[in-house]
């Protein structure tokens, strides 16, 4: 009944805003959130975005049609994205030659998990391994479309900060087999919330085994672009996954959950695909796949929102905005890194630097949610409990003070 509901934890993330917001320390820092901020801490429009918003702007045909999109979204994104994401970046346009994508543009990357969920649990499996940390939010997306719980594979060994390499393959090869396939969750680069990666020979150690298990890979996406600074050059974990010599065949396909919030800066807008690659050309099985992710999103909202999707199309599709588009990513990660580098600088600490393992947008301080609470409470500095530092929320007005503030703290 009504009065029954009990009241849900605040969101392990968004919600913390809410409790900056209202602190009157007039030093307070939000490293909170994922959401790239430039030196200034403003959260600003990439040029290439701006210039593709303009081109919308004054085309009348782009601007005028305010109708529906299609289920699955608009066809020209698809055509778009999917070359952006099968020719350029992973080296595979025989894919789309052979129709074997079953693709749909989706409300960005937490849309695509989502519907990844709900269709494995509604008609493969309801297993899913994830990695342990994770983006606090998968756990919930998958418990909330079908998977009555979720395993925890070993990822981050907080003791030393590095992989916990051995102890993940091994939890996997120890899983009991139920019955069913069972899928995986990884993050294809810029792990969030650790910042932590495996080398490109942990990967290959590690799809060998998620592989020879027969494991469906379900791969997060969020931060193309963030770990090098160049976009094709890291989707190197989906070039991995579809390189046939070592993988011939997917028994379960591949799923790949994409989003252009960070990397184009279209955070508000909603904008990512969900791409299942299938295990072979066969246009029956994508049309009865395309016809069930039809009937899920229709369930849950319909179709998805226009005006992003014309945004990343323009660009998408007008080589000069590509092309500045490359620059806007690669700035965002230079900026990221000098970030580091000043940080790196007053503190010391190693892992801050480590640019063969540590990327991304975040830092993780391995700080206990005691040394958090005492960020917030003294310092008047946010980080998530976990003890993740969103370092896009940095700058030379607020390093010294937030370096002391860690400093003083990790000795707690
Ligand atoms: C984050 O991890 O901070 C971002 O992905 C934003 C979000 O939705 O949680």
């Amino acid at each position: 009944l009504v009065e029954k509901v009990p009241l849900a934890p605040a969101d392990k993330i968004l919600g913390l805003t809410a409790f900056y917001n209202r602190d009157p320390n007039p030093k307070k820092i939000n490293l909170t959130v994922g959401v790239y901020q430039d030196a200034w801490g403003k959260v600003t429009t990439f040029p290439s975005v701006a210039k593709s918003q303009k081109l919308i702007d004054n085309d009348l045909l782009l601007n005028k049609n305010l109708s529906y999109l299609p289920i699955t979204g608009c066809k020209d994104f698809e055509t778009n994205v999917m070359n952006f994401l099968f020719k350029e970046s992973m080296h595979h346009p025989e894919l789309i030659e052979q129709d074997r994508i079953s693709f749909i543009q989706t409300l960005s990357g937490t849309g695509a998990v989502a519907i990844a969920a709900s269709f494995l649990s509604t008609f493969i499996t309801n297993e899913i391994s994830v990695p342990n940390y994770s983006w606090a939010n998968h756990t919930n997306i998958f418990t909330k479309n079908g998977f009555p719980s979720v395993d925890y594979y070993p990822y981050y060994d907080r003791k030393t900060g590095q992989i916990d390499f051995q102890n993940w393959i091994n939890h996997l090869k120890n899983l009991p087999f139920l019955g069913k396939p069972r899928g995986i969750l990884l993050h294809a680069s810029c792990h969030n919330p650790t910042g932590l990666d495996p080398t490109r020979q942990q990967w290959e150690k590690i799809i060998d085994t998620i592989y020879e298990l027969k494991m469906i890979p379900v791969i997060d996406m969020a931060y193309q672009g963030l770990e090098t600074g160049n976009l094709i050059e890291d989707a190197h974990l989906l070039r991995l996954c579809l390189n046939t010599d070592k993988y011939p065949h997917w028994n379960n396909g591949i799923f790949l959950c994409q989003s252009f919030a960070k990397n184009m800066g279209l955070y508000g807008e909603r904008v990512g695909s969900l791409s299942i690659v299938l295990p072979e050309a066969d246009s029956q099985l994508k049309e009865r796949v395309n016809s069930q992710l039809k009937r899920i999103v229709r369930g849950i909202y319909s179709s998805p929102p226009g005006y992003g999707s014309r945004i990343a199309n323009v660009l998408l599709s007008t080589p000069n905005l590509k092309k500045q588009w490359f620059k806007d990513v690669k700035s965002m990660v230079e900026r990221l890194q000098s970030v580091r580098l000043a940080m790196f600088e007053r503190l010391n600490w190693p892992d801050l630097i480590n640019k063969e393992s540590n990327h991304g947008m975040f830092y993780f301080t391995r700080f206990s949610e005691g040394q958090v609470n005492e960020l917030r409470t003294k310092y008047g500095i946010y980080l998530t409990l976990d003890g993740r530092l969103s370092l896009s929320g940095v700058n030379n007005y607020n390093v010294d003070y937030l370096c002391e503030a860690l400093q003083n703290v990790s000795k707690l």
